[in-house]
């Protein structure tokens, strides 16, 4: 086996040591995949200017993401299902974060619960809420979040309905898992998946489980969530959720420059720059081509994180340059939890935290906070 260099050869190995389905449940966007195909390839389309002949030697990348210290600016960006893809893969991802640190988010469709991972770790972790429609529920949610003292709610506003995802389909995905052929051979030809995935506390979404119960039995993946997250979701409600958490409050899954304005409007302390990587509105732009115009209508006014299709140190400095303070990392962190447990996710932290480095020193950058368009060749050509 040759030496892992980079997100891609986690991924490569990822396929291998996890069932189809899963994989293409990590892998895999909405429809035709276009916007997820376009998020990493208009990232790689912008390019450094090098610069040579700098003192960088005392260069940091230290800086703080929504009030939190964090160690580069990279945070773990919430994912479902991440305890069925690894047994406790929430505790491993949040456990490696910790270790690296920088900030993890739990999601609302964890395997793990807020409270499993509170136990489990010692960091203060960032949690992120899908509203759903009982809203005693979610209100719940959230006080569970304050409970186990979570900085930061992260609030996904990009998924009223779950764009369509033709592998998940295909594969049959149910959660929990169905006692099927397939499965069966997966357990017996994927053992080290297999006993990690059945020591792990529960094979459903740990957070709604009591939810759950009231509601339905097996389902598919995507059926669910369609089914009970609350379309009528607007801005008052945002602004019912900033009265709720007196902590940060971030909204994910903007992609508007109006969205921005609002969500400035109602008093949350940062944005992700987000189309849910490609998984949810199929056509939409890539968030690189989307972000200079949120960052010019309200960059000075809120924190801008960012993610979709970052899979490298690169670009985490492509997406800095054009404004963002920070990004979060989705599949990249997945296809390391895949191939090798926590292991996995600190060779992709450690990995991101060395192309940054490295990218810093060749573009002649001491401090990230100084970081914008100049370091860019032809700036123009990235808008
Ligand atoms: C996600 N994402 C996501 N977002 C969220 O707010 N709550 C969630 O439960 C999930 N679940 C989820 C599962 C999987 C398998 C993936 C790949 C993604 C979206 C995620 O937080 C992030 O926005 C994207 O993953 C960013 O794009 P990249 O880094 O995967 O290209």
């Amino acid at each position: 086996m040759p030496p892992i260099t980079c997100v891609a050869d986690l991924r490569t190995l990822a396929r291998r040591r996890i069932p189809r389905a899963l994989f293409g449940y990590v892998d895999s966007g909405s429809y035709d995949e276009t916007t997820l195909r376009a998020n990493a390839a208009e990232l790689a389309r912008i390019r450094f200017r090098q610069r040579v002949l700098v003192d960088t030697s005392g260069r940091s990348m230290a800086t703080t993401l929504v009030g939190q210290t964090a160690a580069m600016p990279v945070a773990i960006a919430p994912t479902g299902l991440t305890g069925l893809i690894r047994g406790d893969g929430e505790i491993l991802g949040a456990r490696a974060a910790e270790k690296a640190g920088i900030p993890f988010c739990l999601s609302t469709m964890s395997i793990a619960t807020i409270e499993d991972v509170r136990v489990a770790t010692t960091a203060p972790f960032w949690f992120q809420l899908y509203v759903l429609r009982d809203r005693d529920f979610s209100r719940a949610m959230i006080e569970r979040a304050r409970a186990a003292e979570c900085p930061v709610l992260v609030v996904t506003v990009d998924l009223p309905t779950r764009g369509q995802r033709h592998a998940d389909l295909k594969n049959g995905l149910t959660v929990p898992p169905r006692l099927t052929w397939r499965n069966a051979f997966d357990l017996a030809t994927k053992p080290a998946w297999g006993l990690g995935v059945l020591r792990g506390k529960r094979m459903t979404f740990g957070n709604i489980e009591a939810y759950l119960k009231d509601k339905v039995g097996l389902m598919g993946a995507g059926e669910w969530s369609s089914n009970h997250f609350d379309q009528t979701l607007d801005w008052d409600d945002m602004a019912w959720i900033r009265d709720l958490w007196p902590g940060k409050l971030v909204l994910k899954g903007i992609l508007d420059p109006a969205d921005a304005a609002q969500a400035v409007r109602i008093g949350a302390d940062a944005i992700v720059v987000s189309n849910h990587g490609g998984r949810q509105l199929d056509g939409a732009p890539a968030t690189v081509t989307a972000l200079p115009e949120i960052v010019r209508a309200v960059g000075d006014r809120i924190e801008i994180l960012f993610d979709g299709g970052v899979r490298s140190g690169q670009d985490v400095m492509r997406a800095l340059a054009l404004g963002a303070r920070g990004c979060l990392i989705g599949r990249a962190w997945l296809y390391g939890l895949a191939a090798k447990g926590e292991a996995g996710v600190a060779t992709v932290l450690d990995l991101f935290r060395r192309e940054l480095d490295i990218t810093m020193m060749l573009t002649g950058t001491m401090d990230l906070s100084c970081v914008c368009r100049d370091i860019l060749y032809e700036p123009a050509a990235a808008t």
